[in-house]
């Protein structure tokens, strides 16, 4: 039976998610329809049952049910229980098994590109939303000494270094705390197309350190631009995108795929 796999969020606009699983379902020459699936706030319980009668496989889970998810789910993996937030569900016998790939597609993204398998020193982390956690939860998995998050709103900074065991400090001394940092990550939204600037001078970062921006629209945003000015080694977030997707297909299909130019070609278009 041909298999029916899903993206669900509010609204859904931009996914890049059924270009990725298209290309492999066509690559691999997999029996499984792969589509973009709007549900409004109101009918999210009733829709995602539904789901499960309609004989779906599994679905990947973008803005705003993240979190929401969690209460459906029979079974959560321990990735998806730590960062408290799920973003592919595989459905068998009618039960829903949840587990959380950001994590895994940011660091395996970061070793991929800089060739590196153990990091040493501070993590500075700006940002503090639904990716940061995800973010946050990979860095604690390394070798880092320190992973300090920094964000406008220092609660919420606050509400996940208290749940990882992170540092925090103020958003306002951003520029300073670069100086013997080995990693900057920008988890926040901003350098996004049609979002404000990311207001950040990276004079103080050291020359080794690595600059990381989770954003890929546009792929060199000016946070990457002004750290590949400086000489600094830089990683776009395209590759995160890629390498989250990897796990869920090999979950839903038992085939993992391969990372492609001629794809991440396609999801820059
Ligand atoms: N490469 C990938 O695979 C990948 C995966 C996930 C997300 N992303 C990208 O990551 C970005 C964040 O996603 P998200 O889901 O974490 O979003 P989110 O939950 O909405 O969080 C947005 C973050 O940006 C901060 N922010 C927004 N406007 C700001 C401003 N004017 N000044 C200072 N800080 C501001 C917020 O700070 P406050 O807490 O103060 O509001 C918050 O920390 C998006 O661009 C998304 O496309 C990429």
């Amino acid at each position: 039976m041909t298999m029916k796999l899903a993206v669900i969020g509010y609204p859904l606009g931009q996914s890049k998610s059924p270009v990725i699983y298209n290309h492999w379902i066509e690559k691999y020459g997999v029996d499984a329809v792969y589509g973009p699936l709007e549900i409004a706030p109101d009918t999210f319980e009733s829709r995602i049952r539904s789901m499960i009668d309609e004989g779906y496989g599994g679905f990947n889970i973008t803005i705003p049910y993240k979190e929401k998810i969690i209460p459906l789910c029979a079974e959560l993996d321990d990735t998806a229980r730590a960062i408290g937030a799920v973003n592919t569900v595989k459905i068998t016998d009618g039960k829903l098994f949840g587990t959380n790939t950001d994590a895994y597609g940011f660091i395996q993204n970061l070793k991929e590109e800089t060739g590196k398998t153990d990091f040493k020193g501070k993590a500075v982390v700006l940002g503090a939303g639904g990716a940061a956690r995800a973010v946050v939860y990979a860095l604690k998995q390394e070798n880092f000494d320190e992973v300090l998050i920094l964000n406008r709103t220092r609660e919420r900074a606050d509400i996940i270094a208290r749940d990882m065991d992170a540092g925090t400090d103020e958003w306002e001394k951003r520029n300073e705390l670069l100086a013997d940092t080995t990693l900057l990550v920008n988890t926040t939204s901003l350098g996004m197309t049609g979002q404000p600037p990311l207001d950040i001078d990276v004079s103080a970062l050291p020359a080794d350190a690595v600059v990381y921006d989770i954003v890929y629209k546009p792929l060199m945003t000016d946070l990457l631009k002004d750290a590949k000015n400086k000489g600094n080694q830089i990683v776009t977030g395209i590759g995160m995108l890629l390498n989250q997707a990897r796990p869920a297909f090999e979950l839903w299909t038992g085939i993992a795929p391969d990372m492609e130019p001629a794809l991440r070609d396609e999801l820059l278009k």
